[in-house]
C-alpha cells in the first residue's frame, strides 16, 4: 500500500468541515471528537509492531469518524500486507464523507451502529479505537440494558449501569477479534480508578494478555475540545502467561513517555488505583492510619438548587423571609479565599458575602397558615425548582439534608497547577456554617471527638497536620480529569494516609 499523505490532508480538510457543522453539544452526545494525526501514527505503528511480521493485517475501527486511524495505518504500513480494512459509524455526517474519501482506497466503512452488528467468523488481528466517550447518563435505560447484556455475551464481562458507552465498545468488541489478535483503545482513564472500572479491569487482567497503558499527562489535554484524560491501552487476545507484568507509561508522548515502569498482574488485582501506575511505587499492604480512623466523611449537601435555596442575607430581608428557617452556609471555594474562616457572635461566617441556606422542614400547610412570605417564596419555586429530580425525591421537595457543622472541611475538586500545590484545600471553620457539595466534612469520629471538645489548640493542631498532607497522597487517592482536575470523592479522602495526626492524638 503506497504512502498517502495527501489522503490525511484532505481528510483533516473534511474533519474540520464536518466538526463546523455540528454544535459542540451535539458532537458530546455521540463522543465524536477525533484523534490527532501525530498521536493515531505512534498508535498504528506500535500496534503493528505487535503483529507477527508474517501475517497479513487484517483492520478494523469500531468507531471510524473520517477514519484517522485507517489513515495513519496507510502511512506507516510500509512493506505489510493488508488483508482486510472495516470501519463502523454510526452518523452518516461523518460516515458518508469517509465512505467516499476512502472509496477506492480499500477500506469499507458501513454506517451502522457497532454495537448492534453480529460479528463475524473471522476477526481482525489489529482492532484499534477511539471509541464514544459518552456517559452513562446520556444512555437511556432500554439502551443501557441492551448494552450490558451485549457486553456479558461478547466477553463475558458485567458491567455496571454506571460504565460509560466506551467500556461497552471494549467488552462487544471482544468476539469481532482473532484468537492472538491485537487491541488499541484510546479512552478516558476513569476506568482505571472508578467503582464501574472493576469489572474492565478483571478483563484485561484475567481474559486477556494486558501489555500496556499508557496514561497521558491530564495538563497536556489531548483533544483540546473534550475534557477528558486519556489513556491508551494494547491488550492481545490470549489468556495472560504466568508471571506477567504490564507496561505502565505516563506523560510524554505515546512513542517516548515521561516514565514508564512494569508492574505485576498480581500487584494489580490487589489495587484499585490504577492512575498511581507508573508514578508511585506499588503499595504496601500497611497499617499506617488513614483519615477513616479518626474522621467520618460526607460530602456537602446537594440543595436541589443552590440559586433557589441559598440566599444572601440582604436578599432574605428583602423578601422578608422568616430568618428562623435559615442557617448558615460557606460559599463555593473559589471565593473563600482565606483557609481559616472567623465566625461572629452568632456563629456565622465572617466573609465579604454572608449566605443562608433555607432549610424548613414544616409541612406545606404550615407554612401557609404560619409563614405566608416563606409560602409564596416556596411557590415560585414550585413549577421550576419542585420538579426537579433531587428535589422530586424528597419526601419534602424542599427538605434539605441532615448535616451538622464541623471544623474540618476540605475541597471537592481543584487543579494541580493551582499554585499551592495541591488541588485541594482544608479549611477550619469556626463557624456554624455548613457546605455544599463543592466541599467535603470531616466529622471526627467519638473518640477524637472527645479529644477535642474544649481544646481550640487541638483543633488548631489537627487542621495544620491536614494541610500538611503531601499533595501526592491526596491526589493518588481522588480522580483525575482532562485539563488537570482533580476531584475526591468520600470515600478516597477517608483512605488518604494520616500518620501525622495519628502521632497527634496519641500526643494530646
Ligand atoms: C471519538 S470518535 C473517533 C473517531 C475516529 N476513529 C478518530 O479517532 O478520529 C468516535 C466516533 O464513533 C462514532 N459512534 C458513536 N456511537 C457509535 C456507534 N454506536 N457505532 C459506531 N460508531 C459510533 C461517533 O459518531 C464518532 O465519529
Amino acid at each position: 500500500m503506497k504512502n498517502s499523505t495527501g489522503n490525511e490532508a484532505l481528510r483533516l480538510s473534511i474533519q474540520a468541515e464536518l466538526d463546523a457543522k455540528k454544535t459542540s453539544l451535539e458532537r458530546n452526545k455521540l463522543g465524536q471528537f477525533a484523534t490527532p494525526t501525530v498521536l493515531a501514527r505512534e498508535i498504528l505503528s506500535y500496534g503493528l509492531s505487535l503483529i507477527p511480521a508474517d501475517c497479513s493485517v487484517r483492520f478494523i475501527d469500531p468507531a471510524i469518524g473520517t477514519g484517522s486511524f485507517y489513515s495513519a495505518l496507510r502511512e506507516t504500513l510500509g512493506d505489510r500486507v493488508l488483508g482486510v480494512a472495516k470501519g463502523y459509524e454510526v452518523d452518516p455526517h461523518y460516515g458518508e464523507p469517509a465512505r467516499d474519501l476512502w472509496a477506492n482506497c480499500g477500506l469499507d466503512i458501513e454506517i451502522a451502529d457497532f454495537t448492534k452488528i453480529k460479528p463475524p467468523s473471522d476477526g481482525f488481528n489489529l482492532l484499534i479505537c477511539n471509541p464514544p466517550y459518552v456517559r452513562h447518563h446520556h444512555l437511556d435505560g432500554t439502551e443501557k440494558k441492551r448494552l450490558q447484556a451485549e457486553s456479558k455475551k461478547s466477553a463475558g464481562v458485567k458491567l455496571s449501569g454506571l460504565a460509560g458507552l466506551y467500556c461497552h465498545f471494549l467488552a462487544i468488541s471482544h468476539q469481532w477479534m482473532s484468537a492472538d489478535g491485537i487491541a488499541g483503545w484510546l479512552i478516558p482513564s476513569e476506568f482505571m480508578d472508578v467503582n464501574y472500572g472493576r469489572e474492565v479491569k478483571r478483563y484485561l487482567l484475567e481474559d486477556v494478555t494486558l501489555l500496556s497503558i499508557h496514561r497521558f499527562d491530564p495538563n497536556d489535554v489531548q483533544f483540546d475540545d473534550a475534557l477528558v484524560s486519556s489513556a491508551v491501552v494494547w491488550f492481545k487476545k490470549s489468556k495472560p502467561p504466568e508471571g506477567h507484568t504490564v507496561e505502565f507509561s505516563y506523560g510524554g508522548t505515546h512513542s517516548e513517555p515521561a516514565i514508564s515502569r512494569r508492574i505485576s498482574s498480581t500487584e494489580l488485582l490487589n489495587e484499585a488505583k490504577w492512575t498511581r501506575f507508573p508514578k508511585q511505587e506499588v503499595r504496601e499492604v500497611s497499617d499506617t492510619p488513614i483519615l477513616s480512623d479518626f474522621f467520618s466523611i460526607k460530602r456537602g449537601i446537594a440543595t436541589g438548587s443552590n440559586d433557589f435555596f441559598i440566599l444572601s442575607k440582604d436578599k432574605i430581608i428583602e423578601l422578608g423571609l422568616p430568618m428562623e428557617f435559615f442557617r448558615p452556609i460557606l460559599p463555593s471555594p473559589r471565593y473563600v479565599k482565606a483557609d481559616e474562616i472567623e465566625a461572629d457572635e452568632q456563629g456565622n461566617p465572617i466573609l465579604p458575602e454572608s449566605l443562608f441556606l433555607l432549610d424548613c422542614r414544616l409541612p406545606e400547610d404550615e407554612i401557609k397558615a404560619k409563614y405566608p412570605s416563606l409560602w409564596h417564596y416556596l411557590e415560585s419555586g414550585k413549577e421550576e425548582i419542585a420538579s426537579r429530580y433531587l428535589c422530586k425525591s424528597r419526601p419534602i421537595w424542599y427538605k434539605q439534608e441532615d448535616r451538622s457543622y464541623t471544623p474540618f472541611v476540605c475541597t471537592y475538586m481543584g487543579r494541580s497547577d493551582s499554585g499551592s500545590g495541591s488541588p485541594f484545600r482544608f479549611l477550619l471553620n469556626h463557624s456554624q456554617a455548613i457546605v455544599a457539595n463543592t466541599y467535603l466534612m470531616l466529622y471526627p469520629k467519638p473518640g477524637v471527638a472527645e479529644r477535642l471538645n474544649n481544646r481550640p489548640d487541638v483543633i488548631r493542631k489537627i487542621w495544620k497536620s491536614l494541610k500538611n498532607i503531601r499533595p501526592e497522597s491526596m491526589m493518588s487517592e481522588g480522580r483525575v480529569y482532562g485539563g488537570g482536575l482533580h476531584k475526591m470523592e468520600p470515600n478516597e479522602l477517608a483512605k488518604v494516609s494520616a500518620s501525622e495526626i495519628s502521632e497527634l492524638l496519641s500526643e494530646s
